[in-house]
């Protein structure tokens, strides 16, 4: 039997097209546009100098209460703050306060002024309900699931009284090291970028204005994610051609999307410091993605050209960052102190000052605050249900969690199993957060692997026995052992060792866990390793000895449910790696889609880490543990028929794919090519589209995956666009296996 593929399967094509597509603001009709220009002239022309640079600065909002704290709702606004408000002083704050503290400060700046505030705060993937870590939630490769969370979490947004947050973080990243792989999609701009677009779309809704969605900001632009060695905030060194065929790709398609802001990365670019840099922030940003919203800095990335070294003071960064395009301030006051001297002494023009403001005002009237400055939480209360974003969490977790390995079909245990659960993660709500959670726990369902697995009807026998980083009590151990022949062991890493200013030399699973796993084997246990954390973890051995593994990452409030549910088989496995697990600290970057050499790697028996004089490691092997876009579902799928056509403008990728087992599969069907003959070294392959589809057992779906022919093209140095006469594409459920297919794309 064949069917035709899953209607609302994750759309390809306008991923496809990224190149060819003009920029065009989501929902704003060119009357619209007009309006909002007109006003945003009328407003400015109404401001003192004082009040625009005002306007440019974002105030710490946890000085502005009393008594002082990160979380400032229900505490008192201090007059002197609100003063300050009416005056203009302040053209937004960072900091969430509550609606009636959000209420208090719209008022006081209409009463004033006369401009709302914009207030923002870092909501990633955790406002009131936690949901999955991004990284995580990129293996779901679901677009329509990343919308729906930005509408959840802009609605649960505007309760805590914010109007902006600054996500989503589509920085590619292809370093386990860095810390902060946890906060984007990974490896791939094609998934980084559809997700990113998603999120902005279901944050700022079809229409930013309706008093329920809030804005977005895509960051951190740009090549964070490429930082020397994997080291946070580390210089990047990196070819123009690399700059927008990898890293500009996703900020391309957050700008198509309409996203409202953007924040330069904290990071120096060739040199120069994004926050600084006006080939990135005008000339890219503006002159050809046509991004027309706001910039806003990192947290003191202004001030820190100082530390760059490419300002001697204030002044001088100030005067930098302006010049370069970067309209608002974060925290230090930079501007604030400094912008009426430079534009006196001409060193920097009113008009930049004008059109910094205008951008700001811009957003703001976006955003409708100018027509309704105060949140209506009546309305807002309204579309948000607890319970339903809860579900979506728990929904968000099991699409996210990867099944690794699955030999002899131990999983998914069936009801009733009896398990032994061992490791001290596996009892522990707090760890299923991840790095950008609220830290308020009050609101979430703190639902532990433990409680999940009980819940759905496993008979846990549950021994911490050990801790993550800790030693392994042994005694513990092989008392829980004796309990049961399958033992459910929880490994990888807590969340704190993952996010900003985490990154890491060694991405082994630390402590004794490799021993536990040792010891479960060495009694005949069967095992099913669990792994949770922030990062791609490098854990060979472990990958070896289990039964089963389930990449479980750090899955959020409602990821004790939902990595059970996979378990189990209450929901069949979903999700697929966006990012390649390495096999050693040694070896990151280690991905997919690295550039050819002339010395390609050749592996054999004898050489299993690769012959010499090839391009590899003597110690530690080039292929990654499990490769991006691998995960295994409780089924067999077969693909059949693999073939490629070029109609016009688009390539067709086809494939038959089988369902050849007994339960339901999601099969997540992926196109990756590599250019035959290109005037520069090309990725080995690199993913070009996807396309999920449902099979019952026994079914055939035929799928078919459209993808505009000049996708597959890139650019070289000096911008200039080259597209390839042949290919070789692979249809395939991986981006490791699969038939070559080569194929002429003119
Ligand atoms: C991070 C940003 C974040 C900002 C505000 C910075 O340290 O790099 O991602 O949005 O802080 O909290």
């Amino acid at each position: 039997m064949k069917k035709e593929t899953e209607k609302k399967g994750i759309g390809v094509c306008k991923a496809a097209v990224w190149l060819a597509m003009p920029f065009l603001a989501v929902g704003a009709a060119f009357g619209e546009l007009a309006d909002v220009e007109s006003r945003v002239e009328e407003v400015l022309s109404r401001l003192t100098f004082e009040q625009k640079v005002g306007q440019l600065w974002q105030c710490l909002g946890k000085d502005m209460v009393e008594p002082a704290s990160g979380d400032m709702s229900g505490e008192t606004l201090k007059e002197s703050f609100l003063a300050d408000i009416r005056a203009g002083r302040y053209g937004s704050v960072i900091g969430k306060r509550g609606v009636a503290n959000y209420n208090r400060i719209q008022r006081a700046a209409m009463e004033g002024v006369g401009i709302p505030l914009l207030i923002g705060n870092d909501m990633i993937h955790s406002v009131r309900t936690c949901y999955p870590i991004p990284l995580a939630l990129a293996c779901s490769w679901d677009e329509d699931l990343w919308r729906r969370i930005g509408e959840a979490m802009a609605a649960e947004s505007l309760l805590e009284g914010c109007n902006w947050t600054f996500t989503p973080m589509i920085d590619v990243a292809f370093d386990a090291r860095w810390g902060r792989i946890a906060e984007g999609g990974g490896s791939e701009p094609l998934v980084t970028g559809l997700m990113g677009a998603a999120l902005v779309r279901g944050l700022q809704g079809a229409d930013m204005a309706d008093g329920l969605h809030i804005a977005a900001c895509a960051k951190h632009y740009v090549g964070y994610g490429a930082s020397l060695g994997g080291r946070d905030y580390n210089a990047v060194e990196m070819a123009d051609s690399t700059l927008r065929n990898v890293y500009l790709p996703p900020f391309k398609m957050a700008v198509e999307a309409g996203v409202a802001t953007v924040m330069p990365a904290f990071h120096s670019f060739n040199g120069v410091p994004c926050s600084a840099s006006k080939y990135l922030l005008r000339d890219i940003l503006r002159g050809e993605l046509g991004f027309d919203g706001m910039t806003i800095s990192d947290w003191a990335a202004v001030k820190e050209l100082v530390n760059h070294g490419v300002a001697a003071d204030g002044a001088d960064a100030a005067e930098s960052a302006i010049n370069a395009g970067m309209d608002m301030e974060m925290v230090t006051p930079c501007y604030a102190e400094n912008l009426a001297r430079l534009v006196k002494s001409g060193r920097v023009s009113m008009k930049t000052v004008d059109d910094a403001v205008r951008n700001v005002l811009r957003v703001k009237f976006r955003l409708g605050l100018f027509d309704h400055p105060e949140i209506d939480e009546a309305k807002v209360s309204a579309v948000v249900d607890p319970a339903e974003n809860r579900a979506l969490a728990r929904e968000a977790a099991r699409k996210s969690t990867v099944l690794l390995k699955n030999e002899g079909g131990v999983l998914p245990l069936g009801k009733g199993a009896k398990v032994a659960l061992v490791g001290d993660i596996a009892a522990n709500a707090w760890q299923m957060m991840g790095c950008w959670n609220t830290k308020d726990m009050s609101n979430f369902e703190n639902a532990t692997l433990l409680d999940g697995l009980k819940a759905d009807g496993i008979d846990v026998e549950y021994s911490k026995a050990y801790t993550l980083r800790g030693r392994v009590d042994t005694e513990e151990l092989e008392k829980a052992l004796a309990k049961a022949d399958i033992v459910v062991a929880a490994f990888g890493d807590y969340w704190e060792n993952s996010g900003e200013g985490n990154s890491s030399a060694k991405i082994e699973l630390p402590g004794e866990q490799l021993k536990v796993a040792q010891t479960i084997k060495a009694r005949g246990r069967k095992l099913v390793a669990v792994v949770f954390g922030g990062r791609p973890m490098a854990f060979p051995e472990i990958a070896e000895l289990a039964d089963a593994i389930v990449m479980a990452w750090n899955p959020g409030g409602s990821g004790g449910w939902g990595v059970a549910d996979v378990i189990t088989g209450i929901a069949e496995p979903y999700g697929r790696l966006t990012v390649d697990m390495p096999s050693a600290s040694g070896v990151c970057p280690q991905f997919y889609s690295r550039t050819t050499t002339g010395r390609p790697a050749t592996f054999s028996r004898k050489h299993p880490f690769g012959r010499r004089f090839t391009s590899c490691y003597n110690d530690a092997s080039l292929k990654a543990v499990y490769p991006f876009g691998y995960g295994l579902t409780y089924s067999t799928v077969a693909y059949s028929n693999e073939a490629v056509r070029v109609e016009g403008d688009t390539a067709v990728f086809s494939v038959d794919v089988s369902n050849t087992g007994s339960r339901d599969a999601s099969e997540l069907v992926q196109v990756y090519v590599h250019a035959d003959k290109a005037s520069i070294a090309r990725p080995r392959r690199e993913l070009k589209g996807f396309r999920r589809v449902a099979l019952s057992p026994g079914e055939t779906a035929h799928v078919e995956i459209r993808v505009a022919v000049k996708s597959l093209g890139f650019f070289c140095d000096g911008g200039r666009f080259e597209l390839p006469e042949s290919f070789t594409a692979w249809i395939a459920p991986d981006s490791e296996s699969g038939r070559p297919l080569q194929f002429a794309a003119k």
